[in-house]
């Protein structure tokens, strides 16, 4: 999982991988043991059985191995987030940030969405070239989710950045979460004194009566789990509608290859290729193989979509089938309607972009195309186009 096969071509790594089975044993950084789940039937079962298949981290067996420097540590280090939580404390925060999120206004997102996207597009159009990842797609979830939590745009950066510092660890780490509780204190607080059509005001007069720190937390999750991953899924289905013909044929025509690109991406190029992760409470078997208490599992939401076993033809009828796993399953699954929010921003990035410029294309051989090396993200470093230079509207 750390060599060029998989950030290049995840798909044969998951196919190599998968000869030993639906569930390999698996070595992360610092041969730290685990065990990746790449069978879709097998995943679905895990995902459906929290009781069983825990999502608290601190249950791990290996704790007394993990320097505090890890570096999956972000994924696995346990914080008081809903994300960690179990049972009923868990459905009562997650069914509250999911009421919150389903009151939000969906035309205004849009609208707030359009603005970004256009304010972006008339930063670059004169110039007849971009870098769609920096200058495009890593700004928009981020400008977009920030105006649901009643952010303005330079808190919401220095959030973003403040998380990135923390979650690096290391001596910044605490003073960059200093500054973190204090940007969400002061959005809370004004918050309460002035309550507003945003993410927060919900969440402060929801019923589950929420304290100040799981408000805290859950906002912060909010932002962080949905940004990269939105931000990702444009960058890759710009990237396919940029270098397959199939696309390549409609992007100056109809548009309703769109929503096909984008569904194909999630299920071939999934924004985040695992989730980490899941830990049974007592021993257990799970496709033959014996898996101890606490032992750690990969969750192969890439791999799982790409099991030949469960659906072999789904590249040809990729449009109406959307049993992917790209949103995780079960109760701790990305929370209704978190998905369609970000079909909603991802889905307005994409069209903008081929209408304001018609003629946009590769700046670059498709193959030159350097992805991040993360064991996580599917992500491309840099989208190099170019076109006929406009003018700003
Ligand atoms: C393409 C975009 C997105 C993808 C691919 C995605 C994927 C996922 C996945 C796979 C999980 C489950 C992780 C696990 O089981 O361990 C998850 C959880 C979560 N997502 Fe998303 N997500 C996306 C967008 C969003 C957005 C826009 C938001 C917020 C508005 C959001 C909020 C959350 C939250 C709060 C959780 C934690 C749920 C829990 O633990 O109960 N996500 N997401």
């Amino acid at each position: 999982m750390y060599g060029r096969t998989y950030h290049q071509n995840p798909a044969r790594a998951f196919e190599e991988m998968r000869r030993h089975g639906p569930v390999v044993p698996i070595l992360l950084e610092g041969d730290v043991p685990g065990w990746l789940v790449l069978g879709y039937r097998e995943l679905r079962y895990v995902l459906s059985n929290p009781k069983l298949f825990t999502r608290d981290s601190r249950q791990w067996n290996q704790w007394d191995n993990i320097p505090p420097d890890w570096p999956l540590m972000a994924y696995v280090g346990y914080q008081p987030s809903m994300l960690f939580e179990v049972g009923a404390a868990h459905e009562r925060r997650a069914g509250a940030l999911s009421e919150a999120l389903a009151a939000a206004d969906q035309f205004e997102l849009r609208a707030h969405c359009e603005r970004v996207v256009e304010g972006l597009i008339n930063a670059f159009i004169g110039s007849g070239r971009a870098d769609l990842i920096a200058q495009y797609a890593v700004p928009i979830p981020l400008l977009a989710l920030g105006s649901m939590l009643g952010l303005p745009d330079q808190d919401t950066r220095a959030l973003l950045g403040e998380v990135a510092t923390a979650l690096n660890g290391g001596p910044a780490a605490m003073e960059a979460y200093q500054r973190i509780q204090a940007i969400m204190t002061r959005l809370l607080e004004s918050k309460r004194q002035r309550p507003g059509p945003d993410l927060p005001s919900r969440l402060l007069a929801h019923p589950a009566k929420l304290t100040d720190e799981e408000l805290t937390q859950d906002l912060l999750l909010t932002l962080t789990a949905g940004d990269d991953p939105t931000a990702t899924w444009i960058g890759n289905t710009l990237q396919l509608m940029l270098t397959d013909d199939r696309f390549a044929m409609t992007l100056s025509g109809g548009r309703s290859s769109i929503g096909q690109a984008l569904n194909e991406v999630l299920w071939k190029e999934a924004p985040g290729q695992i989730a980490i992760g899941r830990w049974p409470v007592m021993d257990t078997q799970l496709s033959g193989r014996r898996i101890r208490a606490g032992d750690l599992l990969v969750c192969g939401l890439a791999a799982a979509n790409l099991d030949p076993a469960v659906h072999p033809d789904f590249y040809r009828d990729s449009m109406g089938n959307h049993a992917h796993m790209t949103f995780g399953y079960g109760a701790h699954g990305c929370p209704h309607p978190a998905p369609e929010l970000a079909e909603i921003i991802a889905h307005i990035a994409v069209e903008m972009l081929l209408d304001r410029l018609p003629d946009v294309v590769l700046a670059v051989p498709p193959e030159t195309l350097e992805w991040r090396t993360s064991i996580q993200m599917r992500s491309l470093k840099t989208l190099p186009v170019e076109f006929t230079p406009g003018y700003p509207t």
